[in-house]
């Protein structure tokens, strides 16, 4: 199981002459197998503060500890193997390539691991089962619902095992219906399996399924919601 420390963690952009904080001095420590809610108005940071967590961009200062790794000053190639091996990404919309099957998208992240043919079968055969979409193996995205591509790019982010899963807004394209059935299995991944999960969100009813719910404002983790997100 792999935990987080963010301490102090800032992330900037510049636009022309003005400098944007996404992130102002995050303090954040996720306990191992846990599976925590990130709840914010938009633009809060959510999606950035996921980005540096996955490895996929990098702090402007701060220390970001992922399973005690300094991951912030790796290199580009080791960062993207650590990547590779370590980290899941769900993303709302679920980024499935149209011409592959329900199979083929879920088989593509092990294409860049040296196993066998039979291995790599019996493990996209697992994560298919595991997401609960093993009888639609053969279909292609657009024969599929929304919640049934989900299951999908589920099964893509669990297929090399990683123990950090991390979502954006998972469920925020899907019917009330589809979210439940996703959130538990997001639910089932966490306790089964000892998943760490950090899951963005707008949607109140993922607070039901998560350990506990973080806020964030401005940048900041507040304790209480704002107006804005209270009324959202
Ligand atoms: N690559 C980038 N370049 C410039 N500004 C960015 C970039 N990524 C995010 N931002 C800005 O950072 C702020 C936080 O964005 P984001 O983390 O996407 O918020 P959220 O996911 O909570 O809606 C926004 O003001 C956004 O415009
Ligand atoms: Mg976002």
């Amino acid at each position: 199981m792999i935990g987080i420390e963010c301490r102090a963690l800032t992330k900037k952009f510049m636009k022309g002459e003005t400098t944007i904080t996404p992130l102002d001095s995050l303090d954040l420590v996720i306990e191992p197998g846990s599976f925590l809610a990130l709840m914010g108005p938009s633009g809060s940071g959510k999606t950035t503060l996921l980005n540096l967590i996955a490895g996929i961009d990098r702090p402007t200062s701060g220390e970001l500890l992922v399973d005690g790794l300094d991951i912030a000053h790796l290199s580009r190639s080791r960062l993207a193997r650590w990547r590779a091996e370590k980290v899941g990404y769900i993303f709302q919309l679920y980024h499935l390539v149209p011409v592959l099957t329900a199979y083929e998208n879920v088989e593509l992240p092990l294409l860049i691991h040296p196993l066998s043919r039979k291995e790599r079968h019996a493990r996209v055969q697992r994560a298919l089962e595991l997401a609960g979409i093993a009888d639609r193996h053969d279909h292609y995205p657009r024969q599929l619902s929304g919640g049934q591509e989900q299951r999908v790019a589920i099964a893509r982010a669990i297929v090399a095992d990683p123990p950090l899963l991390l979502a954006d807004e998972p469920t925020g394209d899907l019917d009330r219906e589809s979210s439940t059935a996703i959130l538990k299995l997001l639910r089932k991944l966490s306790e089964d399996l000892g998943k760490t999960l950090l899951v963005v969100t707008h949607d109140i009813a993922t607070t039901d399924y998560a350990q506990a719910t973080l806020h964030l404002e401005k940048g900041r983790l507040v304790t209480e919601p704002g107006e804005e997100q209270r009324h959202a």
